[in-house]
């Protein structure tokens, strides 16, 4: 995948992502990928993020990589979080207030002149519909990446179907009902392990609906990318190929970057992180034990009540093990203050912990003394702990976490569900279950999984080779 001399004319592809942490990271390294393939990317995000990301690192590694922006419509105070009533603002106002943005952009690329050329596809994300409408109204080809793994994508394509069945909504009642008609998925899920979406009381929930559209729209797309591996879903995202003709599985992106990448490394200035990373609590970690540290972050979204917090902090300090925990600001949501913090806390804390404002994941994940990581299962933290080999404790809370958590713990084997607890007896249990090793066959299932991945991004690996196929399609459709 060399990169290719500027004489020749290559594919200028428009990349809009959800305007969310897990949604940025992603597709910024894809970016990355298709630029060095030689591509013209033009990378777009809110005016909101663009300011938060740092862009110097990208600059000198990727020129023709170049970032630009379009209103959110939402005001600067404004949390941008996964909190009740402030969910729908900010995934309406993508419709709403960036779609007709976002379309003068596009009409403004087409007609530069220069070196760029007028774009020949859009990657659109798998819930901005918008861009996908903008495709077809300006006739520029369009791809859409779901940032959601293949299992959870698939749940999402029936979930029409569970609405005619009368399986949802529901609120909380007969949690346990087994889910039977999703093919591929029929023994492991239960009503609880559905995304969060289905928790409504309504199915005409605006949230609930917004989902539908956006996943059929995804159809529309000619072909589909997943941040996955082939050896990890291969039974549902062959079931997924009865809706896309073609489907590139790429994952996992970050290590997939490193091995395509080795002239360019990334670096702290072109990591697509929206927060600056506290990059003390690796000398913390320098100090630990190998395998001794539980690593807690509950990613960029998830919202946690003042009881949950202190839950989780007296099951961290009851377990006595050493924890590195990610506190973000707003993980409280607007209710920021944490109150008096009792000295039993502050004192295990002081013994054995590390906060700190947002970590460079990544490499925590990797440190020799991280041996789990407690997390919301989010797509990307759950895929950098399987290619860690580090097994995790879930606590999902919204959207794909709730079939994630679910896969970690009885489709894959790499870790425990704490689904709808929150309680630090529980807390305590399972990170000392964990960590302790009492679950021996846990450790082997990561151990063997984080394998298979690593083999899917070197040379002949599936990642590997779909990636090519990738840049193969999109220059085919120019
Ligand atoms: C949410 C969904 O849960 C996810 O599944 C979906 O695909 C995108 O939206 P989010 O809450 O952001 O995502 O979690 P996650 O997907 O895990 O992404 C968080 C990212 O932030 C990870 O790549 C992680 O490495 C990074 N991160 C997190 C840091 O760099 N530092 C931190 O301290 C915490």
């Amino acid at each position: 995948m060399a990169e290719l001399g500027m004489d020749v004319p290559q594919p200028h592809v428009v990349i809009l992502p959800f305007p969310a942490q897990g949604h940025i990271k992603p597709m910024l390294m894809l970016a990355e990928l298709l630029c060095h393939a030689g591509f013209d990317i033009t990378f777009v995000n809110t005016d909101h993020n663009h300011t938060h990301i740092d862009q110097s690192g990208f600059h000198s590694r990727f020129p023709r990589l170049r970032f630009m922006s379009i209103p959110d419509g939402l005001p600067p105070e404004h949390p941008r979080i996964f909190s009740g009533r402030l969910a729908p603002d900010w995934l309406f106002s993508t419709r709403s207030v960036s779609k007709p943005k976002f379309k003068d952009l596009v009409i403004s690329l087409s007609q530069e002149t220069g070196r760029w050329s007028p774009p020949t596809c859009i990657i659109a994300d798998g819930i901005m519909s918008s861009a996908i409408d903008v495709a077809e109204e300006l006739e520029i080809p369009v791809i859409t990446f779901r940032t959601y793994n293949a299992g959870s994508t698939w749940i999402n394509f029936h979930i029409t179907k569970l609405i005619e069945k009368g399986e949802i909504p529901f609120q909380g009642d007969d949690m346990n009902r087994p889910i039977t008609s999703i093919p591929e998925l029929e023994n492991i899920l239960r009503r609880k392990d559905l995304p969060s979406i289905c928790r409504v009381e309504e199915v005409e929930n605006p949230v609930l609906q917004f989902y539908i559209t956006e996943t059929a729209a995804m159809t529309r797309a000619s072909a589909l990318i997943l941040n996955t591996f082939n050896e990890l879903e291969a039974p549902v995202i062959s079931q997924l190929g009865s809706i896309f003709p073609k489907i590139y599985t790429i994952g996992p992106l970050h290590a997939l970057l490193e091995s395509r990448i080795k002239d360019h490394p990334r670096s702290d200035s072109s990591n697509g992180s929206l927060r600056k990373q506290d990059r003390t609590c690796l000398t913390w970690l320098d100090s630990q034990p190998s395998k001794s540290v539980i690593y807690v972050s509950f990613g960029s979204v998830v919202v946690l009540t003042h009881d949950q917090l202190l839950e989780f902090w007296h099951g961290l300090v009851n377990s006595e093990k050493p924890f590195l925990w990610v506190r973000r600001q707003g993980l409280l949501g607007m209710d920021e203050e944490v109150g008096e913090t009792p000295a039993e806390l502050m004192r295990g804390t002081e013994e054995r912990g590390c906060i700190v404002g947002w970590a460079p994941q990544e490499e925590v994940l990797a440190h020799r003394a991280v041996g789990g990581f407690l997390t919301h299962g989010g797509w990307n933290s759950t895929l950098e702990s399987i290619l860690a080999g580090v097994p995790m404790v879930c606590w999902p809370q919204v959207a794909d976490q709730q079939p994630n958590s679910r896969f970690v713990s009885d489709l894959w084997g790499i870790g425990l569900d704490m689904k709808d607890t929150c309680d630090r007896s529980i807390v305590e249990k399972m990170v000392r279950d964990l960590m302790e090793g009492k679950r021996e066959s846990i450790r082997q299932s990561s151990a063997e999984i984080s394998r298979m991945a690593h083999d899917s991004v070197q040379e002949g690996g599936s990642s590997y080779c779909n990636i090519d196929k990738l840049i193969e399609h999109t220059r085919s459709i120019m």
